[in-house]
Protein backbone atom coordinates (compact mmCIF):
# COMPACT_ATOMS: atom_id res chain seq x y z
CA UNK A 1 0.00 0.00 0.00
CA UNK A 2 1.08 3.36 -1.15
CA UNK A 3 1.69 6.22 1.93
CA UNK A 4 -0.84 8.46 2.72
CA UNK A 5 0.34 11.84 1.99
CA UNK A 6 -1.79 15.06 2.55
CA UNK A 7 -1.99 18.06 0.23
CA UNK A 8 -3.92 20.86 1.89
CA UNK A 9 -5.70 23.17 -0.23
CA UNK A 10 -4.77 27.13 0.01
CA UNK A 11 -7.97 27.70 -1.30
CA UNK A 12 -9.27 27.61 2.73
CA UNK A 13 -6.16 29.71 3.91
CA UNK A 14 -6.10 33.15 4.60
CA UNK A 15 -5.16 35.26 1.57
CA UNK A 16 -3.80 38.38 3.16
CA UNK A 17 -0.72 36.10 4.54
CA UNK A 18 -0.60 33.03 2.04
CA UNK A 19 3.28 32.45 2.31
CA UNK A 20 2.69 32.73 6.44
CA UNK A 21 0.20 29.96 5.55
CA UNK A 22 2.55 28.02 3.51
CA UNK A 23 5.06 27.38 6.21
CA UNK A 24 2.18 27.05 8.59
CA UNK A 25 1.87 23.71 6.60
CA UNK A 26 5.46 23.08 6.22
CA UNK A 27 5.58 23.31 9.91
CA UNK A 28 2.26 20.50 10.43
CA UNK A 29 3.46 18.26 8.13
CA UNK A 30 1.95 18.52 5.55
CA UNK A 31 3.47 16.24 2.51
CA UNK A 32 2.70 18.79 -0.39
CA UNK A 33 0.27 22.04 -1.01
CA UNK A 34 -2.45 22.41 -3.16
CA UNK A 35 -3.09 25.07 -4.96
CA UNK A 36 -6.61 25.70 -6.71
CA UNK A 37 -6.32 27.77 -9.68
CA UNK A 38 -9.81 28.74 -11.61
CA UNK A 39 -10.38 30.87 -14.47
CA UNK A 40 -13.81 31.82 -14.09
CA UNK A 41 -14.78 30.39 -17.15
CA UNK A 42 -14.21 26.20 -16.97
CA UNK A 43 -15.05 26.75 -13.44
CA UNK A 44 -17.47 29.89 -12.34
CA UNK A 45 -14.78 30.82 -9.94
CA UNK A 46 -11.60 32.97 -9.97
CA UNK A 47 -8.46 32.56 -7.93
CA UNK A 48 -4.39 32.83 -8.60
CA UNK A 49 -2.38 32.81 -11.31
CA UNK A 50 1.45 31.98 -12.19
CA UNK A 51 2.70 35.09 -10.24
CA UNK A 52 1.05 34.46 -7.36
CA UNK A 53 2.70 30.86 -7.21
CA UNK A 54 5.89 32.06 -8.01
CA UNK A 55 6.20 34.53 -5.24
CA UNK A 56 5.05 31.97 -2.96
CA UNK A 57 7.22 28.86 -4.14
CA UNK A 58 10.30 31.32 -3.91
CA UNK A 59 9.63 31.23 -0.37
CA UNK A 60 8.57 27.62 0.46
CA UNK A 61 10.42 24.21 0.39
CA UNK A 62 7.01 21.89 0.08
CA UNK A 63 5.97 20.46 -3.63
CA UNK A 64 3.26 22.61 -5.33
CA UNK A 65 0.53 20.36 -6.50
CA UNK A 66 -1.27 22.28 -9.09
CA UNK A 67 -4.97 21.81 -9.63
CA UNK A 68 -5.74 23.94 -13.21
CA UNK A 69 -9.42 24.37 -13.59
CA UNK A 70 -8.74 26.28 -16.81
CA UNK A 71 -9.87 25.94 -20.22
CA UNK A 72 -8.27 25.96 -22.72
CA UNK A 73 -4.96 24.68 -20.14
CA UNK A 74 -2.57 24.22 -23.05
CA UNK A 75 -1.22 27.50 -23.79
CA UNK A 76 -1.17 28.14 -19.95
CA UNK A 77 1.20 24.50 -18.76
CA UNK A 78 4.31 26.68 -19.89
CA UNK A 79 3.54 29.47 -17.49
CA UNK A 80 2.52 27.31 -14.64
CA UNK A 81 5.79 25.11 -14.88
CA UNK A 82 8.08 28.52 -15.06
CA UNK A 83 6.09 29.54 -11.25
CA UNK A 84 7.31 26.18 -9.55
CA UNK A 85 4.59 24.13 -10.01
CA UNK A 86 5.89 20.31 -9.19
CA UNK A 87 2.62 18.24 -10.49
CA UNK A 88 0.55 19.91 -13.14
CA UNK A 89 -3.12 18.57 -13.08
CA UNK A 90 -5.55 18.98 -15.55
CA UNK A 91 -8.77 18.23 -16.58
CA UNK A 92 -8.99 16.48 -20.17
CA UNK A 93 -12.08 18.48 -20.90
CA UNK A 94 -9.80 21.87 -20.55
CA UNK A 95 -7.90 20.76 -23.95
CA UNK A 96 -8.19 19.99 -27.48
CA UNK A 97 -5.09 16.56 -27.42
CA UNK A 98 -4.76 15.60 -23.84
CA UNK A 99 -2.03 13.29 -25.41
CA UNK A 100 -0.28 16.79 -26.31
CA UNK A 101 -0.96 18.67 -23.05
CA UNK A 102 0.73 15.43 -21.35
CA UNK A 103 3.68 15.41 -23.68
CA UNK A 104 4.18 18.70 -22.85
CA UNK A 105 4.20 18.75 -19.04
CA UNK A 106 6.26 16.18 -18.82
CA UNK A 107 8.64 17.32 -21.54
CA UNK A 108 9.18 20.55 -19.18
CA UNK A 109 10.06 17.58 -16.31
CA UNK A 110 7.25 18.07 -14.11
CA UNK A 111 4.71 15.23 -12.70
CA UNK A 112 1.11 14.78 -14.84
CA UNK A 113 -1.63 14.59 -13.06
CA UNK A 114 -4.95 14.10 -14.32
CA UNK A 115 -8.64 15.23 -12.89
CA UNK A 116 -11.66 13.46 -13.32
CA UNK A 117 -14.83 14.99 -12.50
CA UNK A 118 -17.38 13.81 -11.06
CA UNK A 119 -19.42 12.94 -14.12
CA UNK A 120 -16.41 11.60 -16.01
CA UNK A 121 -15.73 8.44 -16.68
CA UNK A 122 -12.46 6.12 -15.61
CA UNK A 123 -12.81 4.58 -19.58
CA UNK A 124 -11.69 8.59 -20.53
CA UNK A 125 -8.04 8.84 -19.50
CA UNK A 126 -7.68 4.46 -19.71
CA UNK A 127 -4.84 4.76 -22.68
CA UNK A 128 -2.63 7.66 -21.12
CA UNK A 129 -2.43 5.85 -17.27
CA UNK A 130 1.27 4.82 -18.32
CA UNK A 131 1.75 7.97 -19.15
CA UNK A 132 0.41 9.59 -15.86
CA UNK A 133 2.14 10.32 -12.28
CA UNK A 134 -1.23 11.08 -10.28
CA UNK A 135 -5.04 10.93 -11.01
CA UNK A 136 -7.31 13.56 -9.02
CA UNK A 137 -10.90 12.31 -8.33
CA UNK A 138 -13.10 15.38 -7.72
CA UNK A 139 -15.26 14.18 -5.17
CA UNK A 140 -17.46 17.40 -5.71
CA UNK A 141 -17.75 19.90 -8.77
CA UNK A 142 -15.17 21.82 -9.25
CA UNK A 143 -15.25 25.57 -8.61
CA UNK A 144 -15.65 26.03 -4.33
CA UNK A 145 -14.13 25.01 -1.27
CA UNK A 146 -16.63 23.93 1.65
CA UNK A 147 -18.80 21.48 -0.38
CA UNK A 148 -20.28 18.39 0.31
CA UNK A 149 -18.28 15.08 -0.73
CA UNK A 150 -19.95 12.57 -3.15
CA UNK A 151 -19.66 9.12 -2.21
CA UNK A 152 -20.58 8.11 -5.23
CA UNK A 153 -16.85 8.72 -6.70
CA UNK A 154 -15.25 6.09 -4.90
CA UNK A 155 -16.13 3.35 -7.38
CA UNK A 156 -14.02 5.11 -9.82
CA UNK A 157 -11.00 4.81 -7.35
CA UNK A 158 -11.69 1.20 -6.89
CA UNK A 159 -11.90 0.88 -10.87
CA UNK A 160 -8.35 2.42 -10.92
CA UNK A 161 -6.44 0.43 -8.21
CA UNK A 162 -7.76 -2.66 -10.03
CA UNK A 163 -6.28 -1.25 -13.41
CA UNK A 164 -3.20 0.03 -12.04
CA UNK A 165 -2.77 -3.87 -10.71
CA UNK A 166 -3.73 -5.48 -14.06
CA UNK A 167 -1.54 -3.29 -15.88
CA UNK A 168 1.12 -3.14 -13.63
CA UNK A 169 1.25 0.90 -13.47
CA UNK A 170 2.57 2.61 -9.97
CA UNK A 171 0.20 5.99 -10.41
CA UNK A 172 -1.20 8.00 -7.32
CA UNK A 173 -4.95 8.31 -6.87
CA UNK A 174 -5.34 11.64 -4.92
CA UNK A 175 -9.29 12.62 -3.62
CA UNK A 176 -10.04 16.19 -3.98
CA UNK A 177 -13.63 18.02 -2.53
CA UNK A 178 -15.46 17.72 0.93
CA UNK A 179 -12.65 15.38 2.71
CA UNK A 180 -13.74 15.58 6.71
CA UNK A 181 -12.06 12.83 9.35
CA UNK A 182 -15.24 10.58 8.24
CA UNK A 183 -15.31 10.13 4.51
CA UNK A 184 -11.14 10.26 4.56
CA UNK A 185 -11.43 6.38 5.39
CA UNK A 186 -13.84 5.86 2.50
CA UNK A 187 -11.31 7.35 0.45
CA UNK A 188 -8.30 5.55 1.66
CA UNK A 189 -10.00 2.42 2.26
CA UNK A 190 -11.02 2.50 -1.67
CA UNK A 191 -7.65 3.12 -2.50
CA UNK A 192 -6.79 6.61 -2.35
CA UNK A 193 -3.38 7.93 -1.39
CA UNK A 194 -3.39 11.58 -1.24
CA UNK A 195 -5.83 13.65 0.55
CA UNK A 196 -6.69 17.40 -0.59
CA UNK A 197 -8.52 19.19 2.12
CA UNK A 198 -9.36 23.07 2.26
CA UNK A 199 -12.38 23.33 5.13
CA UNK A 200 -11.41 20.54 7.05
CA UNK A 201 -7.48 21.50 7.32
CA UNK A 202 -8.12 25.31 8.09
CA UNK A 203 -11.27 25.25 9.96
CA UNK A 204 -11.82 22.48 11.84
CA UNK A 205 -10.76 22.28 15.68
CA UNK A 206 -9.94 25.80 15.67
CA UNK A 207 -7.28 25.65 12.62
CA UNK A 208 -4.92 23.57 14.36
CA UNK A 209 -3.83 22.49 11.34
CA UNK A 210 -0.85 20.14 12.59
CA UNK A 211 -3.89 18.27 14.67
CA UNK A 212 -5.99 18.06 11.34
CA UNK A 213 -3.16 16.48 9.33
CA UNK A 214 -2.40 14.62 11.85
CA UNK A 215 -6.13 13.05 12.08
CA UNK A 216 -6.78 13.12 8.21
CA UNK A 217 -3.23 10.91 7.74
CA UNK A 218 -4.04 8.43 10.21
CA UNK A 219 -7.86 7.70 9.57
C1 LIG B 1 -12.61 22.50 -5.68
C2 LIG B 1 -11.12 22.41 -5.36
C3 LIG B 1 -10.77 21.74 -4.08
C4 LIG B 1 -11.53 22.15 -2.86
C5 LIG B 1 -11.00 21.59 -1.57
O1 LIG B 1 -12.77 23.02 -6.93
O2 LIG B 1 -10.46 21.72 -6.38
O3 LIG B 1 -9.37 21.69 -3.91
O4 LIG B 1 -11.68 23.51 -2.78
O5 LIG B 1 -11.64 22.25 -0.54
P1 LIG B 1 -12.61 21.52 0.51
O6 LIG B 1 -11.76 20.54 1.25
O7 LIG B 1 -13.10 22.64 1.33
O8 LIG B 1 -13.69 20.84 -0.29
ZN1 LIG C 1 -8.30 21.10 -6.19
Amino acid sequence: MKKIQISPSILSANFSKLGDEIKRLEDAGADMVHVDVMDGHFVPNLTIGPPVIKTLKKNSSIPFDVHLMISPVHKYIQAYADAGADIITIHPEATDNLQNSINKIRELKKKVGVSLNPETKVNIITEFLHQIDLVLIMSVNPGFGGQKFMPEVLGKIKELVSIRKKEKLNFDIEIDGGINFENSKLAIEAGANILVSGTTIFKSNNGDIKTNIDLLRST
